[in-house]
């Protein structure tokens, strides 16, 4: 059993242990982030196998959730990466990701990135403007390296979520439009070998609850390819992002199994079954296995509201204050019960509040905030004089590393010397 869920006494348990006993062996202060890395790579092992023979890559998003543990479960199953920094390349690569398996994406890339990118041969770059593949071009032209690169296009296609979290309409930042292939292409095409061409990429936007949108994207992105192919005989793969939801309690999603049934359908569709496909998952292979265990600091009553104060708060977690996302919050000791309360962290921001949630006649103890595995502990901030919080990770039914926080003492000392 991997995952969050609870045993036959309603304690709270996460992949096979129980979280109050997980806490209390890894001596950690809380909040703390607890992870199931068995439940991500069996997540990840039924992602690969849904491509059957296909020749695929999963790169993974790993913004998502950078922890070494985590990405060197995952390039042990073959996995690659999506970076979007040099510094995540890097982590990539000493995690054992093979460079061959590492595309590097973002709309500002310093030169210092590129180069970095170029030295280490990585499978591309992928560039989400005609003006960065110039840059690219330069910086290829001045290291005395070939840049392989792949466009990322901008389909203009709208997806139902968050606006923070949409990427691939015309608006937003990302992307080459598709009115602007053609100079992109020229510009590949008139680089006299400096750049060539591996791939085409897009990537929707996030937390995509169906597979329409990101169906539709994949024909469009095959019927590019295809034409592009006629042209540029180096194209070997299409990258159709990331984006698979979960399932955060309120609205059920489809599995990411779904989401490479379409892409393996597109390009057989359109003929073109022996070009790699590359996904960009983040979220759906490790938010699941994620949870914040934090400790009840008291309640408050003033009829009538019902507040629970809790220990950790947006800094830990800001994912509910930045795009209103709901994570279930429950007890560890108690299956949830009426009343809700609304729970609270302790920053001085009215933002920092977690909704509201059935902890029962009188909510104490530990609790845990569900589905925090992806855009967690990667966004945390150290606001208000806070820590960063710890990270224990649970694989083959014990804990086999702990992240201990910086501590509050770190965080004195560096503001002292400001
Ligand atoms: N590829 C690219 C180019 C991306 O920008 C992203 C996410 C992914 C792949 C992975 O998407 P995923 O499979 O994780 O949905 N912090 C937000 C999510 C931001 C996503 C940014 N880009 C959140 O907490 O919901």
């Amino acid at each position: 059993m991997t995952g969050f869920r609870r045993d036959a006494q309603d304690a709270a348990v996460l992949g096979t242990l129980r979280l109050s006993q997980v806490i209390r062996d890894a001596e950690v202060e809380l909040p703390a982030y607890v992870y199931d890395v068995d439940g991500m790579t069996e997540t990840l092992r039924s992602l690969d196998q849904a491509f059957g023979d296909a020749p695929h890559l999963v790169a993974y998003a790993i913004k998502a959730n950078s922890a070494g543990t985590v990405v060197r479960a995952f390039a042990a199953e073959g996995a690659g990466v999506d970076a979007v920094s040099s510094t995540e390349v890097e982590l990539a690569l000493a995690c054992g990701v093979p460079e061959k398996r590492v595309v590097m994406s973002g709309v500002a890339k310093t030169d210092a990135e590129i180069d970095l990118a170029l030295f280490k041969g990585i499978l591309a770059i992928q560039a989400e403007s005609v003006e960065e593949l110039g840059r690219i071009s330069e910086r290829a032209r001045a290291t005395g390296h070939r840049a392989d690169v792949s466009l990322r296009l901008n389909p203009g296609i709208e997806i139902d979520s968050h606006a923070h979290i949409a990427t691939g309409h015309d608006e937003a930042k990302f992307g080459i439009s598709e009115g602007d292939l053609a100079a992109a292409y020229a510009v590949i095409d008139g680089s006299e070998g400096r750049l060539s061409q591996v791939g085409l990429s897009v990537h929707l936007g996030s937390m995509m609850t169906s597979t329409d949108a990101y169906a539709s994207s994949a024909r469009k992105m095959c019927s590019l390819a295809r034409e592009r192919r006629q042209r540029a005989a180096s194209l070997k793969y299409v990258d159709f992002g990331g984006g698979f939801g979960i399932d955060y309690g309120a609205e059920p999603s489809v599995p990411p199994s779904e989401f490479a049934h379409a892409c393996v359908r597109a390009l057989r569709d359109a003929g073109l079954s022996d070009l790699m496909i590359v996904v960009e998952p983040g979220r759906s292979l490790v938010a699941p296995f994620g949870v914040v265990v934090a400790r009840v600091v008291q309640t408050k009553q003033s009829a009538p509201r019902r507040w629970v104060m809790i220990n950790a708060g947006m800094n830990d977690l800001i994912r509910p204050a930045l795009y209103g996302a709901k994570h279930r919050i429950e007890l560890l000791d108690a299956a949830p019960s009426s009343p809700p309360w609304r729970v609270v962290g302790p920053v001085c921001e009215s933002s920092d509040d977690f909704g509201a949630h059935p902890l029962g006649a009188a909510p104490e103890g530990l609790v845990a905030i569900r589905d925090a595995g992806a855009y967690g502990f990667v966004m945390a901030s150290e606001y208000n004089g806070r820590a960063l919080p710890s990270e224990v990770f649970l694989k083959g039914g014990k804990i086999v590393s702990v992240s201990r926080s910086p501590g509050r003492k770190a965080w004195l000392e560096r503001r002292l010397n400001a």
